[in-house]
């Protein structure tokens, strides 16, 4: 396939992010001290050694991406809002990163200014596009949602997210509703299982099957018209590729990405939606730790494309402005039936815990400096006979998440299940539904050199501040439990909403 981004004179057409990560982007909008924003109504967390290093959410940068541009012999075909009431555009201020082996062009430059509006050319005037309509729509959810952030509360019969979990509960309330109001995905049929349409739904993987699932049953996001999509979505899972295509212990990837290539060559040849805006509103799903890798076969996959992946480690490629990352749940048995709730903070004995192999860098660490070092501290390999993980996860104040192969842990949801407020040990990790949820609130982050001082850091936590996290946790708990079929606000809601929180960075344009 041609590789469009370094053929300029091939390029289809003008795709940019619009500021933002709306809801995320509120951090970096408000002001340049986030941390006495986000804690108002309480005092700010008393230990200094949170790490703030991956907080994507306050780099404003990230949320601007200026993907390709068209050219027609020259000509710029770029009709940016011409069929829309302008002055009614969310007046953003845009900045534009551009791919690095682009220059801007005078135009690209000049669209980065919102106040500019290009000269109509009659060659652009036609009648509104099914498309047209859907950014039309778009452009209403940001202003909605724009408006929503020093708005009122909405009314909701299941549930209004309010409190300090939320970067901005009202602009989520508002982009949450705006998504069940409008937001419709195409699933390509093509492909077969094992590896297209299925994945599994137990294991540490179980989100693969769950989503794809999930999505393929969901009436009220799934539309089978391809033109009314505001997303495309690659149905195929990273797992069963692992165990489907790939030949055990040959540590060749090439039999998983020439899989991966052919199935967007035939969605690409089959249909306009991948050419039109080099993939940037498609996107697939990982919980593999391969899922990055996988993209790397296709080039406007990776670059472009939503990649929601479990793996969402910055630095390797993950993106949180592009990418979306994807919770990782230890489904044993399939569902969340035995695995929910747990005591309150004042009936939790032990101050932390751990249990686990010493998978990857940072676990030898953590094992090294606490392992039967401290009883507050229980810090295991392997949990003595006889003691059940989720009794020790309902006994401790806070359980500990270091990354094991990749970035996520799925001790981070089994904690938020139990009621134990979770500790994120890990470096480049952007946790779930960060766009959304104010993660400092009801976690701690501590970072891979913090480890010697990690029991000093927890105890530092007043029993007041204690309380308050733990009780958020309870309270964000519904964001991560599955359900099927999927409830308002669940963990497949989320996920669909932060692909949703994506597209609405983008615009696409069609030229024909
Ligand atoms: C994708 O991004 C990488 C690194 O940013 C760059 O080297 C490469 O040329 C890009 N490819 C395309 C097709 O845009
Ligand atoms: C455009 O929107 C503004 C404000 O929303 C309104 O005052 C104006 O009348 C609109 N113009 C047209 C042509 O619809
Ligand atoms: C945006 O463009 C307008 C008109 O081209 C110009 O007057 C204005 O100074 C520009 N603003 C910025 C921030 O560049
Ligand atoms: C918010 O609610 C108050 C009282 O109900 C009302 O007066 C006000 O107009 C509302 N504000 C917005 C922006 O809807
Ligand atoms: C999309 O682009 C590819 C690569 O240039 C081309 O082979 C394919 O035919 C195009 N698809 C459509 C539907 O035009
Ligand atoms: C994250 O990516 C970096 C760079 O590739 C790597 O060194 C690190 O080990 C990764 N983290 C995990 C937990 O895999």
């Amino acid at each position: 396939m041609a590789r469009w981004g370094q053929d300029s004179s091939s390029m289809k057409l003008l795709l940019f992010m619009v500021p933002l990560v709306l809801v995320a982007g509120l951090v970096s909008v408000l002001g340049p001290n986030p941390s006495t924003w986000l804690f108002n109504a309480n005092p700010p967390l008393l230990f200094t050694s949170l790490t703030s290093s991956s907080s994507p959410t306050t780099t404003p940068s990230e949320g601007l991406l200026v993907v390709a541009v068209d050219t027609h012999g020259g000509e710029k075909v770029i009709s940016e809002n011409t069929h829309f009431n302008h002055s009614s555009t969310p007046p953003f201020s845009v900045q534009a990163i551009q791919t690095p082996h682009q220059q801007p062009k005078k135009d690209e430059q000049l669209l980065t200014n919102e106040s500019y509006v290009p000269p109509e050319r009659p060659k652009l005037q036609r009648k509104f596009s099914i498309l047209d309509r859907t950014e039309a729509g778009l452009l209403q959810a940001r202003a909605a949602i724009r408006d929503a952030r020093n708005g009122n509360q909405t009314q909701d019969t299941d549930y209004v997210p309010v409190g300090p979990m939320y970067n901005n509960a009202n602009a989520f309330h508002r982009s949450y509703l705006e998504m069940e109001k409008q937001f419709k995905v195409f699933v390509y049929e093509e492909g077969e299982p094992p590896v297209f349409h299925n994945g599994p739904c137990k294991s540490i993987y179980s989100m693969e099957g769950n989503f794809i699932h999930a999505i393929e049953m969901s009436e009220q996001f799934r539309t089978r018209d391809p033109e009314k999509a505001h997303v495309f979505f690659l149905p195929f899972s990273v797992a069963m590729l692992v165990q489907f295509v790939y030949v055990r212990d040959s540590h060749d990837f090439g039999p998983i990405k020439k899989t991966v290539t052919d199935y967007v060559n035939v969605i690409a040849g089959k249909y306009p939606y991948w050419n039109r805006s080099l993939g940037a509103d498609h996107f697939y799903i990982a919980c593999h730790d391969w899922g990055p890798e996988t993209s790397r076969s296709v080039p406007n996959l990776q670059n472009n494309s939503i990649r929601v992946l479990c793996n969402a480690n910055t630095s390797e490629g993950f993106k949180p402005s592009k990418d979306v990352s994807f919770p990782e749940i230890n489904l044993q048995t399939g569902s969340i039936n035995g695995i929910i709730g747990g005591p309150s903070a004042s009936r939790r004995p032990l101050l932390a815990f751990f249990a686990g192999g010493l998978h990857g860098p940072i676990r030898p660490v953590l094992l090294e400096h606490w392992e039967n070092k401290d009883q507050d501290m229980r810090v295991h390999k392997y949990l003595p006979k006889g003691v059940s993980y989720y009794d020790m996860l309902r006994k401790s104040r806070f359980c500990l998440c270091p990354s094991g192969y990749e970035v996520a842990s799925p001790r981070v949801v089994e904690a938020i299940y139990t009621g134990c407020v979770p500790v994120l040990i890990s470096d480049h990790y952007v946790p779930p539904f960060s766009d959304v949820l104010n993660w400092r609130s009801f976690s701690v982050e501590v970072s891979v050199e913090d480890i010697p001082k990690l029991k000093d850091i927890l105890l530092s936590i007043s029993s007041r501040q204690y309380i308050r996290m733990q009780r958020r946790v309870v309270q964000v708990r519904r964001h991560f439990e599955v359900h099927s079929p999927p409830k308002r606000y669940d963990v497949f809601h989320m996920i669909l909403h932060s692909v949703w929180l994506r597209r609405l960075n983008l615009r696409v344009h069609d030229d024909q």
